[in-house]
């Protein structure tokens, strides 16, 4: 939809968040899990683009006043700072749609089987329900301010974070028509970098440069937020972030140098500074 499509107000919104920037990580690793397994990016694209809208619809929801009510996101002011909580929660709910949209595009039928399209958006609907992404959100909201424990502080970070990103992993290798042992190591690079993710992200609450990463600072503090830092310090937080992307990268082994950029995004997500 163009900014200027009626009801101007929601696609104004969802352009606001969408077009603010981000590292693009998800549909990235759709593309390089793809492309590992031998594919061609050009055949996905759409697929892409849907991961994307599914992340921001996240971030959009994950900042309201309701969850953790921040102000700023992608170096812009947060969506419903600007265009209010009912149309921010429409425009979450309008990029979640738009993504299974998307994710059935004609244009993808071509290029890739229908039973793997269908097993994609299928694997990519469990990883974001309530044993997901939304099941981990529901923990973090709920533990905010309480004593963690380990396990409990895991299975947050696990599903609100890693599930979306092991799942972004695992589509690309689905339409790549991946055989049972490859998919199985990309799974397990992607449950152990996706948890690396947030343990950095949770470290970055801390250290960061709020102008470099565009988000407010000291959010988690503020809230409570059972966190990385929060049981473990800073330290022994980057030790576990480190050794999970090494973990991660092990999994690789059966793959050749088209795993490259799967390999080096894992070393960027312990070296990112936004
Ligand atoms: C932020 O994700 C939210 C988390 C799941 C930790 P990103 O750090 O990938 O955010 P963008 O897309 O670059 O803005
Ligand atoms: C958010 O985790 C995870 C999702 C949006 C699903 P955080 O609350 O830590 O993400 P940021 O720090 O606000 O980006
Ligand atoms: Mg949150
Ligand atoms: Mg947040
Ligand atoms: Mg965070």
């Amino acid at each position: 939809p163009e900014e200027t499509s009626y009801p101007e107000s929601i696609h104004k919104s969802m352009l606001h968040s969408v077009l603010a920037g981000g590292k693009r990580l998800r549909p990235v690793l759709v593309i390089a899990a793809f492309e590992a397994v031998g594919g061609n990016r050009e055949d996905i694209l759409p697929f892409a683009v849907a991961v994307e809208y599914i992340h921001t619809y996240t971030l959009i929801h994950d900042d309201l006043p309701a969850l953790d009510n921040d102000d700023l996101r992608r170096g812009k002011p947060t969506n419903h700072k600007v265009f209010g909580e009912a149309i921010a929660i429409l425009a979450g709910d309008a990029l979640l749609t738009q993504a299974f949209y998307l994710m059935t595009h004609s244009g993808l039928m071509g290029a890739i089987p229908p039973e793997k399209l269908l097993q994609a958006a299928h694997d990519m609907t469990g990883a974001i329900g309530t044993s997901g992404m939304i099941g981990g959100q529901v923990v973090d909201i709920e533990s905010e301010g309480k004593p963690i424990d380990e396990e409990t502080l895991e299975y947050i970070h696990v599903h609100k974070t890693g599930c979306l990103i092991k799942a972004c992993i695992r589509a690309g290798a689905i339409l790549s028509q991946a055989n049972t042992d490859q998919l199985e190591a990309l799974s397990n690079y992607g449950e152990q970098i996706g948890l690396a993710f947030q343990i950095v992200d949770d470290i970055l609450d801390i250290t960061a440069d709020e102008s470099l990463l565009g988000k407010d600072i000291g959010s988690d503090v503020d809230k409570g937020k059972a966190t990385y830092p929060a049981l473990y310090g800073l330290d022994k937080s980057k030790r576990k972030a480190e050794k999970l992307v090494e973990d991660g990268i092990t999994c690789l082994e059966v793959f050749d140098n088209r795993a490259e950029p799967l390999r080096e995004i894992g070393r960027f997500f312990l070296q990112r500074t936004f």
